[in-house]
């Protein structure tokens, strides 16, 4: 418990005797099991990984934890990443705890309040683009090129390497791998990881089975799903605002060989789903995480069946960072009171 992933998954990571070994907490984030939702699906289980329990509020710390340790272990003292919001803000925090230098170049106006707070708090270096996350990612392979710093975003090889432990995580808890994962796929780094964590995990003997890799974009930036780069994506889900995925064939590759779908949800199945997992289920995560139900749902709705199945979908970070969001949805205006119990009481229809 809070040994972290470096420690914990030494053995099928890439350390060294060199390799520095360090915490913030990341890592062995709870699996929940649904309550009510679980019986719409007719399913024999269904589980949410909440990577939003990780300590900057999103699965990126699983990844960049090693990202950062293999940087430091070269004696690199300077990291950078483009981002959405979640990467830019664990590069910050990984790198404040390290005393790096950490840049990072971001989309104007598309990155949620709480994830720019997060970098701001960390003593980021943060260049805001006019431009999308895929430019912002050019930009910034190409600095990282002219200058010796170390890119951390996902085409990073130890990003995608701690980030697979969630996948060891899910089995060490079911004791085998779920017959299927729903997964939400944005930059497509994370369907990627997972699904290299389940293959190692069966080769080394840990679960019998693989799971059916199901990863969700949202319809407005759904490059993989339609077979072309997205010049300007467009969804409420700012985290898979993305139009060019790095990891675009590895993506394929896991659907392929899972006998998976890559498949796409729109804006309102994906806040639908969002609401439902706060008012039904108490988990509240920010809009791209909900994907990974929303396309559950799609596939119910549209007459699938998961009798039988034990279902995992991985719900990638915190409600918190989006406040704007669900604000928008259900504006937060209250009604005041007399600070009495007889006014208050009035006020309310208690049982
Ligand atoms: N969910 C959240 C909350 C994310 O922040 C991201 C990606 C994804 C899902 C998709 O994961 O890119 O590995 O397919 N966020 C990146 C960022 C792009 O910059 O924070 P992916």
């Amino acid at each position: 418990m809070g040994k972290g992933i470096l420690e914990t998954y030494k053995k099928f990571l890439p350390i060294t005797s060199e390799t520095p070994i360090f915490t913030l907490g990341e890592g062995n984030t709870p699996l929940v099991e649904s309550r009510n939702i679980a019986k719409e699906v007719g399913c024999k289980s269904l589980f949410f990984k909440l990577e939003g329990c990780n300590p900057t509020g999103s699965f990126k710390d699983r990844g960049m934890v090693v990202a950062v340790a293999k940087a430091v272990e070269k004696g690199i003292t300077s990291i950078a990443c483009a981002s959405t919001g979640n990467t830019s803000a664990s590069a910050a925090a990984y790198g404040a705890h390290l005393g790096l230098r950490t840049t990072l170049i971001v989309p104007k106006g598309n990155v949620a309040r709480g994830k720019l707070t997060q970098a701001v708090a960390y003593g980021a270096h943060i260049a805001l683009i006019d431009g999308n996350f895929d430019r912002a990612l050019e930009i910034t392979r190409e600095l990282c090129e002219r200058h010796p710093v170390e890119l951390v975003n996902s085409l990073n090889p130890n990003r995608i390497e701690g980030q697979k432990t969630a996948s060891f995580e899910i089995i060490g808890e079911l004791g085998k791998a779920p017959d299927h994962l729903f997964i939400p796929v944005g930059n497509a780094g994370n369907i990627t990881a997972y699904w290299k964590g389940f293959v190692e995990a069966h080769q080394e003997g840990l679960s019998d089975t693989l799971p059916v890799m199901n990863g969700y974009q949202a319809s407005g930036a759904s490059p993989i799903v339609d077979g072309h780069v997205v010049e300007e994506p467009r969804t409420v889900a700012s985290a898979i605002r993305i139009g060019n995925p790095a990891s675009w064939e590895s993506a394929l590759k896991a659907q392929n060989e899972s006998n998976g779908v890559i498949d796409k949800v729109d804006d309102d199945e994906i806040l639908m789903a969002y609401r439902r997992l706060a008012a039904e289920e108490g988990v509240f995560c920010e809009p791209a995480s909900a994907a990974s139900l929303a396309g559950l749902l799609k596939r119910v709705n549209a007459g699938e069946s998961f009798k039988n199945k034990d279902v995992v979908c991985v719900i990638t970070g915190n409600g918190l960072k989006d406040p704007d969001i669900a604000n928008g949805i259900e504006p937060v205006s209250l009604d005041e009171y007399e600070a009495n119990v007889d006014s208050v009481e009035d006020a309310l229809s208690l049982p």
